[in-house]
């Protein structure tokens, strides 16, 4: 099937980036992305290309390059997929907050509506391509639906797994290290591949099926989250015989079997992809008895779980086991650099502890707005809205946050605050000056001789 019309549906992290790649790379198909939050639309419409609702280095240039031209933003969900020949559901997959697997399962209440509104709405053979990250053996309920309310057309069901890592989207998605298509209908996994290899090397777009595609998502996560818990959990034993975990990951990394990619320690993994993947993964070997398997996997959460805690828990034995009413400054609020996304941040469960300890804590990020600070705090349930607003509060500029304060701690590696100027920080803080460095990206000789408590991960 030749494809001059591709809908994608939801406007997000993966959806977003990944259509304006497809878009830039295949001037000859119209790639219209839909969405039912009109808000999220407009924004990806703004004239304005610094208010796009994803923030990713290099997105606002191809967007600028293809809007208008053969890339769409759109609410007219309905029309977008009758007019397509290939249809990608990339919404979100949370984890389930009630009922069965609350806690553990996928969410697949937004994949299931889109499959009923695809069923209704087309007229025309469809291939539809499963972008979102699911569960093994969900193509099976989306073809279910599609071939039991559909009208008597064709639909072609395929698992195309996104491994784009959030900050570098665009540079992943330009050079990807292997596209993955999982599938039945050769021919449908061919009118795939052949808009993917537009820009990608043939031998780099693996066909499989759709079962292995589908899996492979969810283990190449875990394999990943794995090993950043395998180096936190490191970096707990160095902290207590004097083992430095840079030196550790460097030496281990230099071992061409292990390599060097993943492992740096930190205050612990966020994002909104490798608890819920890893969780899912669980629930699922538990659904078919596999126990040992579910149990395994599972440690990399609770690993990660410690690792956040025991940040906090140092920070406050350090400042003489009370945080109560002291300033708290924290340094970077998203889950990782270069992006605006804070799901499942660190920042937000250390922040969390902190203000059960009362602290006053004082948040700058270079680009996460103030209202999603507090709605992050606020999510979590843990005291009222009025509280977090009290003992709370967002800095325009680092060094309003810094002034005064009785100790930092760094969240996010955003590469600003390796050039700050801390001498200046030093002398506007309160005595001694802690800093704790979640991200190790600071000198800690240099640090110490500023006159700074100076404690990072694993050293
Ligand atoms: P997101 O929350 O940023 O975006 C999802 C969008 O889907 C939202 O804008 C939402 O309004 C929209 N949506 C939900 N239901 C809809 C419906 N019925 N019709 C139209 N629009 C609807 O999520 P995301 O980060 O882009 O993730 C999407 C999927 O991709 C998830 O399964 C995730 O696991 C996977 N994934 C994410 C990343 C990442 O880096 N964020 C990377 C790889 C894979
Ligand atoms: C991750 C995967 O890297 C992507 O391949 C995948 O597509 C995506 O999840 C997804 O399915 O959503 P992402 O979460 O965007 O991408 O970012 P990562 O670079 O993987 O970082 C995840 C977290 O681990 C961040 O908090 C990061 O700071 C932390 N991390 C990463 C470490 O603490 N140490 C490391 O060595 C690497």
């Amino acid at each position: 099937m030749k494809v001059e019309k591709i809908c994608c549906i939801g406007a997000g992290y993966v959806g977003g980036p990944t259509m304006a790649v497809i878009a830039q790379k295949n001037p000859g198909i119209k790639v219209t992305i839909v969405d039912i939050n009109a808000e999220r639309i407009a924004a990806w419409n703004n004239s304005d290309l610094s208010k796009l609702p994803v923030y990713e280095p290099g997105l606002a240039e191809i967007v600028k390059e293809t809007r208008g031209k053969n890339l769409f933003f759109s609410t007219e969900i309905d029309k977008a997929i009758d007019e397509a020949e290939m249809i990608f559901i990339s919404v979100n997959t949370p984890t389930k907050t009630y009922g069965k697997g609350k806690g553990q399962a996928a969410d697949l209440k937004y994949i299931e509506l889109c499959s009923r509104n695809i069923a209704k709405v087309a007229t025309t053979d469809k291939i539809v391509v499963e972008k979102s990250t699911l569960p093994v053996r969900t193509a099976e309920a989306v073809k279910s639906i599609l071939d039991n309310t559909g009208n008597g057309i064709n639909f072609h069901i395929l698992s195309n797994p996104e491994f784009l890592a959030e900050g570098t989207a665009i540079e992943d998605l330009l050079s990807p290290d292997r596209v993955l298509i999982g599938g039945e209908s050769q021919e449908a996994i061919e009118s795939l591949a052949s808009v993917y290899s537009s820009w990608v090397p043939q031998d780099q777009i693996l066909r499989t099926n759709l079962w292995s595609s589908e899996l492979s998502k969810l283990t190449a996560n875990a394999f990943l989250a794995q090993r950043v818990s395998s180096i936190n959990s490191i970096s707990e034993l160095c902290e207590h015989t004097e083992a430095n975990v840079d030196e550790v990951a460097k030496a281990i990394g230099m071992d061409s079997r292990i390599g060097s990619k993943f492992l740096k320690a930190s205050v612990g993994f966020g994002g909104s992809c490798f608890q819920k993947d890893i969780l899912n993964l669980v629930y699922i070997a538990r659904s078919y008895n596999l126990n040992e398997v579910a149990d395994y996997w599972e440690q990399v959460i609770i690993m990660n779980d410690h690792q956040k805690r025991r940040f906090s828990d140092n920070l406050i034995k350090t400042l003489y086991n009370t945080v109560s009413g002291k300033k708290i400054s924290m340094l970077g609020w998203a889950f990782k650099k270069d992006t605006n996304d804070t799901r499942e941040s660190a920042a937000i469960y250390v922040a969390d502890h902190l203000l059960n300890e009362q602290a006053q804590v004082s948040v700058y990020d270079p680009k996460v707005p103030k209202q999603k600070v507090y709605s992050d705090l606020n999510y979590l349930n843990t005291r009222s809205e009025e509280e977090n607003e009290n003992n709370v509060t967002v800095s325009e500029t680092p060094y309003e946050s810094l002034k005064n304060a009785h100790a930092v701690a760094i969240m996010t590696e955003w590469d600003e605050f390796k050039d700050y100027d801390w001498k200046k920080i030093y002398n506007e803080m309160k005595k001694p000056a802690f800093v704790f460095d979640g991200r190790n990206i600071l000198d800690k000789s240099k640090m110490n001789e500023i006159g700074f408590e100076y404690y990072s991960i694993g050293q």
